[in-house]
C-alpha cells in the first residue's frame, strides 16, 4: 500500500472547551530513494500480511488486532525500526503499532520482528496524520491509546519549512483526543529550534501537562536510534519532551 495523498483536513475537534474548525493540512514527511535491500523487499513480500494493518478508516479494534487487551503505544515515523523492535522486546506486556511510510525502513521492521518472534508489534504504513485521525479510535470511544513516541521527527529547519514539522497543534490536539487519561506523548529530537516550538506547541494543547518544567532528562528506557547516532556524530544537543494527558 502506498502512503496516501499525505494531505489532511482535520474535521472539528472538541476537546476540554477547545474546538478547532479551521482546515489543516501536513505534509511532514518526503519520499525517501533509500532502496530496500533483498531482504527487506523479502520481508515486505512475505511478512506485510501477517504484521501490516492496512489503511483503513473505521477505528481498529486493538484487542482483535492483538488478541490481548494489554495497552497500545504508538510511534510516528520509525525509520529503520531498530528502537522499535527492541522496546517492543523489552516490554512483552505491551503492544506497539509503528506508523512509517519509508518502505526500506518497513521492510527492515518486519524482518525483526520475525526474527525476534515478536507478537506484540504491528506495523501502518501510511501517512501517520491520517492513520492517527481515522484509524485509532477516540479515548471517549473505546479506550484509546497509552502513548505516542516520537523519535527524531523530520525537522524541517527552513523558516519556510516550518509549517511542515509534524508536532503542531492542531495534531498535537488530536494526538490527546487519543490518548487515555494518564497516556503520555513523548518527543525526542536534536533539532533546538524544532525542540523549542514543540515545547510551545504542546505546552498550548489543553488536554496536555509537561512532566517536567521544561525538557525531560534522558529516558533510560529508550534505545539509541539510528537519527540518534548521526546526531551525536555531529555534536548536536539531544533534547527529549515529555507529556501526559
Ligand atoms: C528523521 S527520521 C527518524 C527515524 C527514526 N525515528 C530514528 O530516530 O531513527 C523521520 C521518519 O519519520 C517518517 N515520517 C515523517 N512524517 C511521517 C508521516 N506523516 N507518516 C509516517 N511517517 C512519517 C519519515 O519517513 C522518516 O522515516
Amino acid at each position: 500500500m502506498g502512503a496516501g495523498p499525505g494531505l489532511f483536513n482535520f474535521s472539528a475537534y472538541k476537546d476540554d472547551g477547545y474546538t478547532l474548525t479551521a482546515m489543516d493540512t501536513i505534509k511532514s514527511y518526503v519520499m525517501r530513494g533509500g532502496r530496500a535491500t533483498k531482504a527487506q523487499q523479502y520481508a515486505l513480500e512475505t511478512l506485510s500480511g501477517k504484521y501490516c494493518i492496512p489503511f483503513n478508516d473505521t477505528p481498529l479494534d486493538f484487542s482483535t488486532v492483538f488478541n490481548n487487551e494489554n495497552p497500545v503505544t504508538i510511534e510516528i515515523g520509525f525509520g529503520m525500526g531498530s528502537a522499535t523492535a527492541e522496546i517492543a522486546c523489552a516490554n512483552p506486556k505491551k503492544n506497539y503499532i509503528g506508523i512509517e511510510v519509508f518502505r526500506a525502513g518497513i521492510g527492515r521492521l518486519l524482518w525483526e520482528i520475525e526474527r525476534r518472534s515478536l507478537n506484540n508489534v504491528r506495523i501502518i504504513e501510511y501517512d501517520a496524520v491520517s492513520a492517527i485521525e481515522k484509524m485509532l479510535p477516540d479515548c471517549a470511544s473505546s479506550g484509546g491509546v497509552e502513548a505516542f513516541h516520537i523519535f527524531f521527527p523530520d525537522p524541517w529547519p527552513k523558516k519556510k519549512h516550518n509549517k511542515r514539522r509534524l508536532v503542531k497543534r492542531p495534531f498535537t490536539d488530536m494526538l490527546s483526543l487519543k490518548l487515555k487519561n494518564g497516556g503520555y506523548i513523548y518527543m525526542v529530537s536534536d533539532c533546538e529550534d524544532y525542540c523549542n516550538f514543540a515545547l510551545s506547541e504542546l505546552s498550548a494543547t489543553p488536554a496536555l501537562r509537561n512532566v517536567y518544567e521544561k525538557f525531560a532528562p534522558a529516558q533510560e528506557w529508550r534505545p539509541l536510534t539510528k537519527f540518534e547516532k548521526k546526531g551525536l556524530s555531529h555534536g548536536s544537543a539531544i533534547k527529549e519532551l515529555l507529556f501526559v494527558k
